[in-house]
């Protein structure tokens, strides 16, 4: 297997297009908005972009309802901008991954609505379709909406009919196909097609949006991962500096399959939500995870976060890569309920793991994450998190010039901005930009350097963690809560980057409410 080599110090930054800048001036954000701000992504140091879908949709689910896998949206541009998109950005060293909802459609798709029909034709089995319209297949099936006699399989929403790669295991034979069968590989075919397609325009991969959906009734995983592989393979020997990404959040799964990097997101494992999100929006109940580890009153427990990670890590590490991202366009901005100096220390720890680092767009300003706002094409509670970028002060805080009404959702005006943390050396961004430099300069903190937690006792606070690499060492430290919290240790380091209060002696290190330090041992 080929691990293409800009990986090693890659820092990915997800843009969602419709809210980064609006170049047109319709109120929405577009692909010349993303390459007119190009230079911006390039100075923060970032390495590469993941934009979320900007294909032609329906927009019933943010655009993760296609109706055309071969065209840019035209709120968006022309196939033509993306190209451009991709030369300017690689001009600039910046890789450029695209979003590949590879388990559905939309209802308005073309493919889908030849499904429908009772006639038989290319697309008959495109689609998950059950044997008449009352089997709605344990209420995984929606009856009644198309001409044809039976009920098509939803892959999320009601709006997002499940593309038909084949069963793992067989329960009702008189629908279900296993995925060897000719029209399930015709459904593999098209989008292995779709990859090549954007690949040819110049994306440098995919982040594949519910990656393991394809399969259904794959209890043990065992047959998306035979799925996957076959697709890596072809990356392998086709497009080796292109990567896969997953939204799986199983990496040893994931990675096993094929992907180069899989998320530590959702809250299958409790392992991300445990570090940041244990009361975010969602209303998750504590009693099941706990509280966050990253709060200010100290009352997390890091076990929560490696019992799965140290397990996932040891599993994936000479293969690929965990990510673990500031947030994205599902979750309740990490900013939420936290102050710029706790957003820097959870920065501290995101840039110093192995693996991959994700910023979603404006977590580099401490962008706010708006409650209860007014669901938008699908959004709901993730409405909040999807609101415009804040470049500067005044009319939309720089995201538009397009009249207040036409904005995609409203912008706030008076919030941080991107303009005034630049002017601040101590601004988030600033520090946000340090820590990337640091990052990418030093072997140690690459997304292959080892690592060792060093503190698991009494909820492991303050976190402190060696990240090595050959002759390199380098000693992280962490205290995201209100106390004071010392680590024994015999330390003779050079501190290369702190916040907050922190102290080096003889017995080890102190460090105040809300402080990191980073030092280097070797
Ligand atoms: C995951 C995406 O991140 C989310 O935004 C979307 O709603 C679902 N997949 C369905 O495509």
């Amino acid at each position: 297997m080929i691990t293409p080599k800009w990986l090693e110090n890659a820092v990915f930054y997800n843009v969602y297009p419709q809210s980064f800048y609006d170049f047109n001036g319709d109120g929405i954000g577009d692909l010349n908005g993303i390459t007119e701000k190009l230079n911006y992504i390039k100075d923060m140091g970032f390495t590469a972009i993941w934009l979320n879908p900007f294909y032609e949709s329906s927009y019933r689910d943010g655009g993760y309802d296609v109706t055309d896998f071969y065209k840019v949206g035209k709120r968006y541009g022309t196939n033509a901008d993306f190209k451009r998109l991709c030369t300017i950005a690689h001009q600039k060293g910046i890789k450029v991954c695209v979003d590949l909802v590879a388990g559905h459609t939309s209802l308005e798709c073309e493919w889908f609505k030849k499904s429908c029909c009772t006639e038989k034709n290319e697309y008959t089995n495109r689609y998950v379709w059950t044997d008449n319209w009352l089997n709605i297949y344990n209420g995984e099936c929606i009856g009644g909406y198309a001409q044809r006699n039976g009920a098509y399989m939803k892959n999320f929403f009601y709006c997002q009919p499940a593309l038909n790669y084949g069963f793992a295991n067989i329960d009702e034979p008189s629908w279900q196909l296993p995925p060897e069968h000719p029209d399930c590989r015709e459904t593999k075919r098209e989008l292995i097609n779709i990859m090549e397609y954007w690949i040819t325009l110049g994306a440098d991969g995919f982040r594949v949006d519910l990656a393991a959906s394809l399969i259904k009734n794959d209890y043990d995983g065992s047959v998306i991962i035979k799925f996957w592989q076959e697709i890596r393979t072809i990356f392998d020997e086709k497009y080796p500096e292109c990567v896969l990404i997953s939204e799986w959040s199983h990496p040893s799964r994931a990675i096993a399959a094929g992907f180069h990097i899989d998320f530590l997101i959702h809250a299958v494992f409790p392992a991300y939500t445990s570090l940041f999100r244990a009361e975010d929006e969602r209303n998750i109940p504590r009693i099941f995870f706990g509280n966050s580890f990253f709060d200010t009153r100290g009352n997390g427990n890091i076990e929560t976060f490696l019992n799965d990670y140290l397990d996932e890590y040891e599993k994936t590490k000479d293969r690929g890569f965990i990510s673990i991202p500031t947030g994205n366009h599902d979750l309740a901005r990490i900013s939420y309920g936290r102050t710029n100096k706790e957003l820097e220390a959870i920065f501290a720890f995101i840039m110093t793991m192995p693996g991959i680092p994700f910023v979603y767009y404006g977590d580099e300003i401490g962008m706010e994450y708006i409650p209860n706002m007014p669901s938008k094409e699908g959004g709901f509670t993730r409405t909040g998190s999807r609101t415009p970028m804040q470049w500067k002060k005044g009319k939309n805080a720089g995201f538009s010039d397009g009249e207040k009404e036409l904005l995609y959702l409203p912008v706030n005006e008076n919030g941080v901005n991107v303009e005034e943390q630049l002017g601040d050396e101590n601004s988030l961004l600033n520090k946000v930009k340090k820590l990337i430099a640091l990052r990418k300069t030093t072997q140690a903190l690459s997304a292959s350097g080892a690592i060792e937690f060093l503190n698991r006792k009494d909820g492991g606070y303050p976190l402190v963690y060696k990240r090595s690499s050959n002759d390199e060492e380098y000693l992280i430290c962490i205290n995201p809560s209100n106390e004071d919290k010392k680590f024994e240790m015999k330390l003779c380091a050079d501190v290369i980057m702190q916040n907050g209060n922190v102290k080096l002696s003889e017995e080890g290190i102190m460090l105040g409410a809300v402080s990191y330090a980073i030092l280097k041992l070797k």
